[in-house]
């Protein structure tokens, strides 16, 4: 369905058009909003679509034989098919909706992590965000499990040769990043998989940062579970996905217990639902998952190659003006790198850069990009991040770049 309707188009203006919040004004300026990386921004059909969801069709799902409730339904399990499809999952009952990235991450620590004994090794690495570091060691406390982190460069790549010496049979589980939050950096997650799989373990990839700027294929990066927030990719908040394999899916026990996730309940024992609702239990954001199918359509008629193109050189034409400044450092300089910048300069705190742009209407993140071990690795209080998405322009950059000027004349 989603493939006839696709129109290989790219044009940035036709495209800022679709989102209403691009039109604002902040503090009387334009707004530039180059924090995508926190959250993206919502496209006119998404905006839409969640209204009318409440305006129209507002229902519980799974649960009720009336017309409203089978119409919400269809239209949740609808959304779940739309995305089995773009991520290229075998099948729908592998996408599991969740909250969120943090969300999906914590359901497989808490119940592939069930499985695992004293003793076994789950390998991370040293430029992940606290959502891929802390279920993790909650998990090895809880199991006598030992955690072990792949170190990086100066650059911000991972040192692969670490890597291959940590895998051991001892490894269960590698959960890393697929494209770093903080540097950008994308990771080899191909060879990270090929690598893993070959001593038995299992990978987890943290795409929160990846499924927004590239087509990402479940069966041809093979990776055993895929996690993503839907308000990183241009849909609502309060809404992700856990994509995994079946056969691991059906191995790991529940992670949380209620209605929808049961087959049959008495008090003597309870046996549960199949996938995906096993580890739906309660109500879910039955608008999110749909409003997120929408989004997930709305990418899925934009051309990603030239998407990526068109962030790539974003990204390339900031970092080069950005040099431009004296006592700039970018902090990720990775040869494989997605539209993200993170820079801090000689003598000037991230935040109160920050400040001043925010004042000239260009929307920043500064601080640790909730990855503190990454900020102490470069010896840093944090950095002032400019994330690029697709409705971002050469223009806002110029803009941009002046303001830097401007607020660190005003600062030093
Ligand atoms: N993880 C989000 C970020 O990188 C919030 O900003």
């Amino acid at each position: 369905m989603i493939k006839d309707q696709i129109q290989l188009t790219f044009d940035v203006q036709k495209i800022r058009d679709d989102f209403p919040i691009l039109r604002r004004s902040v503090y009387g300026k334009d707004l530039i909003y180059f924090d995508n990386g926190a959250t993206s921004q919502k496209p006119q059909v998404v905006i839409d679509a969640i209204n009318e969801y409440y305006t129209e069709n507002n229902s519980n799902i799974h649960r009720g034989v009336h017309y409203l409730s089978q119409l919400a339904t269809t239209q949740y399990e609808e959304a779940r098919k739309i995305i089995q499809n773009y991520i290229n999952a075998l099948l729908s009952e592998e996408v599991i909706f969740t909250k969120g990235t943090s969300d999906a991450i914590n359901l497989v620590a808490f119940s592939f992590g069930e499985t695992l004994s004293a003793g076994d090794e789950i390998i991370i690495s040293a430029m992940e965000h606290h959502s891929n570091i802390v279920p993790w060691q909650m998990m090895c406390e809880r199991k006598g499990c030992i955690l072990r982190v792949i170190p990086i460069d100066q650059e911000g790549d991972l040192i692969m040769s670490e890597f291959d010496s940590m895998l051991s049979s001892k490894t269960k589980l590698v959960a890393v990043t697929h494209i770093s939050n903080s540097l950008g950096t994308i990771n080899p997650v191909e060879e990270i998989i090929e690598k893993s799989h070959k001593f038995g373990a299992k990978v987890l990839l943290d795409g929160a940062q990846s499924i927004q700027h590239m087509h990402v294929d479940m069966q041809k990066l093979d990776c055993d579970f895929y996690a993503f927030s839907g308000h990183k990719v241009f849909g609502p908040t309060g809404v992700g996905v856990l994509y995994g394999k079946k056969e691991i899916l059906d191995q790991m026990p529940p992670y949380q217990g209620g209605g929808d996730m049961i087959a049959k309940v008495t008090f003597e024992k309870t046996t549960y639902n199949e996938l995906p609702h096993k580890f739906e239990a309660g109500t879910p954001n039955i608008s999110g998952g749909i409003c997120l199918g929408t989004a997930i359509q709305y990418l899925s008629k934009l051309d990603i190659q030239s998407i990526q193109s068109h962030e790539q050189e974003l990204a390339s034409y900031a970092e080069a003006k950005l040099n431009e400044f004296e006592g700039m450092r970018i902090i990720g300089t990775a040869k494989k790198k997605t539209s993200v910048v993170s820079f801090i300069v000689d003598g000037i705190h991230p935040f109160d850069l920050g400040t001043l742009l925010d004042k000239q209407g260009i929307a920043v993140r500064t601080g640790h990009h909730c990855t503190q071990p990454l900020m102490d690795f470069f010896e840093i209080p944090g950095t002032i991040r400019a994330s690029f998405a697709f409705y971002n322009t050469k223009e806002e950059i110029d803009i941009f770049i002046s303001a830097v000027e401007r607020s660190l004349t005003m600062l030093r």
